[in-house]
């Protein structure tokens, strides 16, 4: 099986579709959502390797029911299966799958681990999650974000939390398509510099601004849409009593999103520890669109999917 080299190929980071790729399956995750019958046989007989090294709600069940609703279907592999780069190496997992299946999901720690399975193998492979990046939420999130606003250049967005994964995809995500990102972090949780200083780069040319800063109220001023995340990421479970102290005063709460414009929407990858980094007033109040953003992973990752494993 070959790679089709349409899109970007690959989807381990937001940076491997360019602006104009990203908006394509922006306009066909539209098209999908409003007339999903349209799109039933679109990837007949495909299947998917869906690869979890950590647990999940969302990406499991949009990845395995998007390559459903699609024509196609998925074999799920558990943690306790595979062991990447444990039972076997990356390189044959790559080598087995992709004599198997049409296209691989890999959700791990290392993103070492999903960049080696991508190298490896023939077939696509998408990025579910790593510490790094989580790609597919954050084209999801900005996918939402245009359901509310059509012009994604006149966007302001606030992230207020741990720099990693999440805001790592979402500062990339915004660079690509030309809006404002301001992320606040404690001290010492900012976003890996190699990040934001290739986001500013792309930034230059396509004119979003990037902040990032240690005060959340700096951050969420004015702002259309602020976004949290966990205090603890999937692998820190055993830091989170000491997390719970330093991020204490980044909880997204009534207070902090007064600073936002009236009607900001409020944004978050889920799962959400309700009373941390968010508020029960806050994420049950009538500008949280948290549940929309789960539902898009559905609509957005069987656009990316159709553009990556169609013939
Ligand atoms: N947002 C997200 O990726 O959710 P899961 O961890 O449940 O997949
Ligand atoms: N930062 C979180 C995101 C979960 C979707 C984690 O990595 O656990």
């Amino acid at each position: 099986m070959s790679k089709n080299k349409i899109s970007g190929r690959d989807f381990i980071s937001v940076f491997d579709f360019t602006t104009e790729e990203i908006w394509k399956v922006f306009k066909l995750a539209k098209s999908m959502k409003s007339n999903p019958k349209k799109y039933r046989r679109s990837l007949d007989g495909k299947i998917m390797a869906l690869i979890f090294e950590k647990p999940s709600l969302r990406t499991r069940v949009t990845f395995d029911v998007g390559i459903k609703q699609l024509g196609g279907d998925s074999v799920y592999l558990s943690p306790l299966e595979i062991n990447l780069g444990k039972r076997e190496s990356v390189y044959d997992v790559a080598k087995n799958l992709e004599r198997m299946v049409n296209g691989i999901m890999v959700r791990t720690f290392g993103h070492d681990v999903a960049t080696g399975l991508a190298d490896a193998a023939s077939i696509p492979v998408i990025n579910g999650l790593t510490d790094l990046e989580h790609p597919c939420q954050a084209l999801a999130d900005f996918f939402t974000i245009w359901e509310f606003h059509k012009d994604l250049k006149k966007v302001k967005l606030a992230f207020v939390g741990d720099g990693n994964n999440v805001a790592h995809s979402l500062i990339l995500t915004a660079a690509r398509l030309g809006a404002e990102i301001r992320i606040a972090t404690p001290q010492g949780f900012e976003p890996k510099k190699n990040v934001v200083d290739m986001a500013k780069n792309v930034a230059k040319k396509t004119g979003s601004k990037i902040l990032i800063t240690n005060d959340p109220v700096e951050a969420v001023k004015n702002v259309d849409a602020v976004y949290t995340d966990v205090w603890a990421s999937m692998g820190q479970e055993k830091e989170a009593e000491q997390r719970k102290k330093i991020f204490y005063p980044y909880q997204v709460n009534i207070n902090l999103m007064k600073y936002a414009k009236k009607n900001a929407l409020f944004m978050h990858c889920l799962p959400a520890h309700r009373g941390e980094e968010v508020t029960d007033e806050v994420i049950d109040s009538k500008n949280s669109v948290v549940f929309q953003e789960a539902e898009n992973r559905l609509h957005v990752q069987k656009a990316i999917m159709h553009e990556l494993l169609r013939d």
